[in-house]
């Protein structure tokens, strides 16, 4: 199957309302979209990307009138949508009839969110339904955060590769629940619990599965992983790394920059280290390093969604 990188939305459009799939942008990670309301695009989908049925998919729509179509969302969650939509969160809701158990693998809640992309956006106003879009990459593998990412791993396995450059945030959506008036985080991402408490004005709880049997294998304790083995260490001082094997610095090191040193953000910014984690961690399989040591980044705004997957990067 020959892909097609572009630019072009009513191209894109076509093809998902024909059943077929379409790597879209979004401000966290590209995702492989079809039509959520075709069982057949769906199932393609899970088969493109190698992906267990049980894994459930995140549906993505463009308006908040739409999202109460396909999930019941409670007052909090509603609130916080209103002020994030469209945005990197994904509220985890009942679901209306209208969504195929298949979307969530079996249970009665959807996760649902409204991406934050223009094109994406634009490309929403053109079809009458709402998207299934797991991240663009093979099952277990790191996520895409440019058209580059998903045409390296997945061209074969798509019609049309919407290319809208490399995604801002670089983390995947916030996942969160609302149960007896209390939030629950199910999956660190893009959007920080500190920006979700000022919002709301009250504590989430941390409801992330952290065992090799989850509900949801994005949880998985391996996950997001390089072929080259990532080692989390204390410090760089003491490694004596040989040519092959490489360093994940973040900030000012005292080591001069080189081949195999990466750095996720020179000047020590988190948001830049949030936008260049995939990349860098995909570096490490273009440039065939063996070994890659990281430390874990300060636990602040997108430091805690970036050190869950540094550690479920580095699990093995
Ligand atoms: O930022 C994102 O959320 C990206 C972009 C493309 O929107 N999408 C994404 O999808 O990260 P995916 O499939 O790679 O990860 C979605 C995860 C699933 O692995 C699962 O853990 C959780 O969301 N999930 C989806 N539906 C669920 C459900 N009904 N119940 C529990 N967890 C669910
Ligand atoms: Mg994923």
């Amino acid at each position: 199957m020959e892909t097609i990188i572009g630019k072009d939305v009513e191209v894109a459009a076509n093809f998902l309302k024909k059943g077929k799939l379409v790597a879209i942008p979004t401000e966290t990670v590209y995702g492989l979209a079809a039509n959520a309301l075709n069982k057949q695009a769906i199932l393609a989908v899970f088969k493109a990307k190698n992906r267990p049925q049980f894994d459930p998919l995140i549906v993505h729509t463009n308006s908040l009138e739409k999202a109460t179509e396909f999930a019941k969302i409670p007052a909090k969650l509603t609130l916080l949508a209103k002020s994030i939509w469209p945005g990197p969160l994904t509220i985890l809701a009942p679901k209306s009839d209208k969504i195929d158990p298949l979307i969530t693998s079996g249970s009665d809640l959807v996760a649902i969110r409204i991406p934050n992309h223009p094109l994406t956006l634009a490309l929403l106003e053109q079809i009458d339904f709402p998207l299934v879009a797991p991240s663009a990459n093979p099952f277990g593998y790191v996520s895409p955060t440019s058209a580059m990412h998903v045409a390296n791993q997945m061209k074969e396995k798509v019609d049309y590769i919407l290319d809208g450059g490399i995604c801002n945030i670089g983390l995947e959506s916030t996942i969160i629940s609302e149960n007896d008036g209390n939030l629950y985080i199910h999956r660190l991402g893009g959007l920080s619990i500190e920006r979700i408490e000022s919002i709301i004005n009250e504590k989430v709880q941390l409801a992330i599965q952290n065992n090799s049997n989850p509900q949801a294998p994005g949880m998985l304790d391996k996950h997001y992983s390089p072929k080259t083995k990532l080692q989390i260490v204390a410090d760089f001082i003491d490694l004596n790394l040989n040519e092959n094997e490489a360093i994940i610095a973040f900030g000012n090191t005292p080591f001069p920059v080189q081949e195999n040193v990466l750095n996720l953000s020179e000047k020590g910014d988190i948001n830049e280290a949030a936008h260049n984690i995939f990349a860098v961690l995909r570096q490490l399989d273009e440039q065939s390093f063996t070994k890659a040591y990281i430390k874990l980044l300060p636990n602040i705004g997108l430091g805690l969604a970036i050190n869950d997957r540094i550690k479920r990067a580095a699990n093995q």
